[in-house]
Order: structure tokens, then C-alpha cells, then sequence
């Protein structure tokens, strides 16, 4: 979504902007553009498209030279993807960028309007801009701003920047992500801390309804009544290497290799003793054990994890778990009580459904637990309880590093629940936690088998559609395969309960039509090939991915990806599996010439509903 920077300081701020843009670009966008103070003027230079259009753009109209302005990428709600619906949006007094959507923008434009404003964009957010000039008088631009905000619905992320102070950035957030950078003698606003952790790694989180003024002086910070609030600083723990490529020539195949690592980081900062603890963020036996129903809320990727976690959970705890996709949770008046635990699992921590979700269930009285990896994070703040993920700043948009570091906090919570509740013994929980401990070099060797997933994957390029099949814990693997792919290569493809095919979807196998079988789970494994063969004897191409020394029948599989799990206990396979189906997704995209990082039309962290 929407990607937002601001600067004061000494530096080019033209630089720090376009730098900071491209730090956010992982978000997703369709348009981009600046504004700069000029010799007291403001500059802005904007374009719809890439941000490599934008430093065209900027060639030949001039680089604003100045010390003080904002940027935005933009990823379109209201209206296209246009040169004059890309922010920053100005009505001479007042420029702004937004992120974000202004719910009664059609109300306001209307009163706007009559009050002799026009509107040159179909955007809700010009109404902002609009609407900070309408309330500006006696040179006063924090009380602009707090009469603005009180009339905004919806959700928004803003930076201000007015006409007659050149020397000055304002911000205010409710919703959308906002950071202040604190520097020494400079200043940044942004989406998320990597667009100036180069320049700083102190920063200021702003909480809802608070405004930021950003001058010589430093960063203060206002309520919305504008008086003064104190803020804590922070600093930052990642470091600039880790949000850059490193060698790797995209961020998706840096992440992916950064698996063991992360995965290692996780497991130690969630077990003592070698078993799983989450004491620290509160979550003791007692509580586990009052536990009547779990219910795992998420979107995307992240849901796909809670479907690996409800089985585990189901499997060693004897929990009852249902996973609900967060947009429809959101609004379909669960039953929620006091006994249920209600888990919501997001990297970014700002998905706009599965915050909402969170705030529902926490309304109606359920224990809340956020599975999150990034700690500073609206979805982290609000939860009664946290894990952090340790996976580190994400930046490609298709999550993997996060997937994984998310099924390991859902199996260490599954090892201990089933421990709190008498359903295994202590040593049974240490006897799990120590082959979970084994996934790390499980993941590594998979990972070392990258060309077999980029042959597997030049077998797809060609493709228009595919299937992934698989039973238990490898169907749950099949979701998320199935979305890897078809978020970066954009081929087709679905995922089925291996058993499921045969009820309608099998009519769509035809020659050659490859299906992906995941067969690892070996209490079942004999229907799964039966599967696999129901679609090979009508014609489909077999891939094959399984476990070391898995025998098929000859000719039933086109392909075979045998992967070395060691001693791993069936149920902690889908860890370094789905590096696999990582890989080959990510091999699929960049064989077809696409940019894995950067999907069509897809964001990284969805802020809208
Ligand atoms: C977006 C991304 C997905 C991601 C989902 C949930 O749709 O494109 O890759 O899985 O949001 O994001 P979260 O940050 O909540 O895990």
C-alpha cells in the first residue's frame, strides 16, 4: 500500500525522499511523486509508474533543490493510476500525501466544493488537502490540522506540508502506519523504519490521533486538542544490511536463504530449558488451560500459516482450532467467549482485516494473542499478548521468511498448550521442541537443492494452469504453495485436499496438465499416491515432492523432488517443504521474466479493507 516519507535536515532532501521511496517500495504502488521547498517555494514533481519513471521525470524537469518536503508512492483506491491522482495533492496553501481512505470524502467534497474549492483529482485525498486550507487562518497550522482530523472518517496516514513554513513537516496518523525518524539535527517521517534506518535508527512511534511537527528544533509531538504529548524513543534493531539485497539478486531469494537463520532466532527467543516459554509476554499453563476453543484469524500467507498451526494444535493439544479468513471473521458475528483464545497472525501487523478482527474479538471478551514480526505494529500494540516473530525486515512482497517463523511460534504455542493440558509429558514437549530444533538444518539442505526447484520450475514456464494436491499438513502446504506461485508468476493454480479432486476439479486435468503432489505425510501416504495416480491416468504431468527414499509406482510421477527431513517427526515437514515450493515459485517468476519482488498490482502490507 501506500508508502510515505518526509525530511528535515541539512541533507539533498530530493535524495533522502526518492532513497526513502524506494526503501518502501516493497509496499506496492502504481504512481509516485515529491514536493520540496525551493527558495520558500514548493516544488512538486510527480508520475504515475515506477519510481524509475519518477527519476526521469525528475531529470528532465529539474531535481527540487531544498532541505525540507514530502514523498509518496501511491497504490490507487479512488481513481487510476494517473499523473494528477498521484500525490502530493496541493491547493496552493497546503500540499499533503496520503495513505490511507478517507470514508466520507464524497460528504466533504460536497461542503468543499460549495465553499469555492475545486477539485483537479477523483481522489479522496485532495479532500484533505482541501480541507487543511478551508480551516488555516492566523498562520496556525496545528490548528488546521486538529480541525481537520476531527472531521475525517476512515483511516489515514498523513504528511503536511505548509506553504508558509518552509522550515517545517507535519505528520498525524489513525490506522495507517507512521514512524518518526530521529536524527541528529534532521528529522523523517515514514511508513516503516527501513526508509531511513541509512540516516538513523532512533525513532518515534506515533500512536493514533497524534500530530508530529518536525523542525529545526527537533520532533514534537501534539494530541488532537493540540497540546503537548511525550513520547517515548526507540531504537531500531535492524540494521541497514538487513533490508538490503546483499549479493542476492532479488530480496524474495535473500529471504529465503535466510530461513535457517531466522528460524534459529525464533526458536531461541521462545524456549528455555528446551521447551517452548511464553511466560514473558504472558501466557502461562493456567491460562492454556482455561482455554475452551481457539479460533486463528489472518489473511493471505499468514492465514495459510494458521492452517498449519490448527492442525498441530489439533494434533498434539486436542484443541479445538478453527482458521477463519480475517475479512469474513471480521463480519460474520462470531460467538466469541471468555474461554476462547483468538490468535491473529501477521507479519507486517498492520493488515487492516486482521486488526479488525483482533479489535471484534477483543470487544467480545476473548483472550487475544498476535503472532507479529514487527513489534512496533498497530496489531501488536493492541493484543493482550505478543509473540514476536524474529524474521526481520520483509521486503518482498510475497512473504516466505515470515511464513516460516510463524509456523515455528505456532508449534512451540501447540507443544505447550498440549503440555498444559496433560495431553503429552514434559518430556514428550522436550522431545518435539528438540526435532522442531532440527528444522533449521532441515531447511538449509533444501535449500541447497535450488537447481532441482528451477528445473522443476522450467518445466511450468509454459503453463496456463496447475494444481497442487496433498493430505494433512501437505494440503495446508498446498495453500500456501499454490499462493506463492500464482503471486509472482501469475500462472494459475489451485490447491486441493488431495482427496477432494476427484469431486468435481479433476475434469480440469488434461494432457500434460501439471499437478504438484505433496507426499510427505507417511500415515497417509498410500492415498495420496492413490490420488497422484487418479490424475496421472488422465494425463497429468507429476511432480513429486517427498521424503528421501519415497518409492512410486513406475511411470506414475513425471518429476521427483526427494527432500532429506533427517529424523524429522511428520508433522514439522511443511518447514523446510515449503522452502521448496518457495523456490520453485520464485524460479517460475523470474524464468517467465517477471520481477519477484514486486508482483502486479499486489501490496505488501494491506492497510485497506
Ligand atoms: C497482503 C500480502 C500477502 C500477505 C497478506 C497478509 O495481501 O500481499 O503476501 O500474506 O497481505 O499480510 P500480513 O502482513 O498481515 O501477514
Amino acid at each position: 500500500m501506500c508508502g510515505i516519507v518526509g525530511y528535515l535536515g541539512a541533507r539533498d532532501c530530493t535524495e533522502v525522499l526518492m532513497d526513502g521511496l524506494e526503501k518502501l517500495e516493497y509496499r506496492g504502488y502504481d504512481s509516485a511523486g515529491i514536493a520540496v521547498f525551493e527558495n520558500n517555494e514548493i516544488k512538486t514533481v510527480k508520475t504515475r509508474g515506477k519510481l524509475s519513471q519518477m527519476k526521469n521525470k525528475l531529470e528532465t524537469e529539474g531535481k527540487p533543490v531544498g532541505h525540507c518536503g514530502i514523498g509518496h508512492t501511491r497504490w490507487a483506491t479512488h481513481g487510476e493510476p494517473s499523473d494528477v491522482n498521484s500525490h502530493p495533492h496541493s491547493n496552493g496553501r497546503v500540499t499533503i500525501v496520503h495513505n490511507g481512505i478517507i470514508e466520507n470524502y464524497a460528504e466533504l467534497k460536497e461542503f468543499l466544493t460549495e465553499q469555492g474549492y475545486t477539485f483537479l483529482s477523483q481522489t479522496d485525498s485532495e479532500a484533505v488537502a482541501c480541507l487543511l486550507d478551508y480551516y488555516y487562518s492566523e498562520r496556525n497550522p496545528l490548528h488546521a490540522i486538529t480541525e481537520t482530523l476531527k472531521e475525517l472518517r476512515g483511516s489515514y496516514a498523513l504528511g503536511i506540508i505548509f506553504k508558509d513554513f518552509p522550515e517545517r513537516v507535519y505528520a498525524a496518523r489513525r490506522g495507517s502506519p507512521l514512524i518518526v525518524g530521529v536524527g541528529d539535527g534532521e528529522s523523517f517521517i515514514a511508513s516503516d523504519i527501513p526508509a531511513f534506518l541509512k540516516y538513523t535508527k532512533d525513532y518515534v512511534l506515533l500512536d493514533d490521533d497524534e500530530i508530529v511537527r518536525l523542525d529545526k528544533d527537533g520532533a514534537k509531538f501534539f494530541d488532537l486538542h493540540g497540546l503537548p504529548v511525550k513520547k517515548e524513543t526507540q531504537t531500531a534493531e535492524w540494521d541497514v544490511e538487513q533490508a538490503q539485497k546483499c549479493g542476492f539478486p532479488h530480496y524474495m531469494l535473500k529471504e529465503i536463504h535466510e530461513q535457517p537463520e531466522v528460524v534459529q532466532k525464533t526458536l531461541d527467543s521462545l524456549t528455555s530449558e528446551g521447551v517452548p516459554d511464553f511466560s514473558e509476554i504472558g501466557l502461562t499453563d493456567e491460562m492454556l488451560r482455561g482455554v475452551g476453543r481457539v479460533f486463528i484469524t489472518a489473511c493471505g500467507t499468514a492465514m495459510y500459516a494458521g492452517i498449519v498451526g490448527k492442525y498441530a494444535i489439533e494434533k498434539v493439544a486436542r484443541v479445538p482450532v478453527a482458521v477463519e479468513i480475517a475479512s469474513e471473521f471480521r463480519y460474520m458475528n462470531p460467538i466469541l467467549n471468555a474461554e476462547d483464545l483468538v490468535i491473529v497472525v501477521s507479519q507486517s501487523g498492520e493488515t487492516a482485516d486482521t486488526k479488525a478482527a483482533l479489535e471484534l474479538a477483543k470487544s467480545r471478551g476473548a483472550k487475544t494473542l498476535a503472532v507479529v514480526n514487527v513489534k512496533y505494529s498497530a496489531i501488536a500494540r493492541l493484543a493482550d499478548m505478543c509473540v514476536n516473530t524474529l524474521a526481520g525486515p520483509e521486503i518482498a512482497v510475497a512473504s516466505t521468511k515470515a511464513y516460516s517463523v510463524q509456523i515455528v511460534s505456532l508449534y512451540l504455542l501447540a507443544f505447550r498448550f498440549a503440555y498444559a493440558r496433560g495431553a503429552i509429558s514434559e518430556s514428550e514437549m522436550k522431545r518435539l521442541t528438540s526435532l522442531l530444533e532440527q528444522t533449521p538444518q532441515a531447511i538449509s539442505r533444501v535449500i541447497e537443492r535450488s537447481d532441482e526447484c528451477q528445473f522443476a520450475a522450467s518445466q511450468l514456464i509454459n503453463t496456463e494452469t496447475l494444481f497442487f494436491i496433498g493430505r494433512g499438513f501437505d494440503y495446508a502446504l498446498s495453500l500456501e504453495g499454490s499462493l506463492k506461485l500464482k503471486e509472482i508468476s501469475y500462472i494459475h493454480s489451485e490447491a486441493y485436499a488431495a482427496g477432494e479432486l476427484k469431486h468435481g476439479t479433476i475434469s480440469l486435468i488434461e494432457q500434460n496438465t501439471p499437478v504438484i503432489t505433496i507426499a510427505t505425510q507417511r500415515h497417509i501416504l498410500e492415498k495420496t499416491i492413490s490420488n497422484m495416480e487418479e490424475v496421472k491416468a488422465r494425463g497429468a504431468y507429476i511432480i513429486a515432492i517427498c521424503r528421501k527414499g519415497t518409492m512410486f509406482a513406475e511411470g506414475s510421477v513425471d518429476l521427483k523432488l526427494e527432500l532429506d527431513f533427517g529424523d524429522l517427526d511428520d508433522m514439522l515437514v511443511p518447514l523446510p517443504t515449503v522452502c521448496a515450493l518457495q523456490l520453485i515459485a520464485y524460479y517460475s517468476s523470474v524464468l517467465r521474466g517477471n520481477d519477484p519482488d514486486k508482483p502486479r498490482n499486489l501490496a505488501k502490507s494491506v492497510t485497506t479493507e
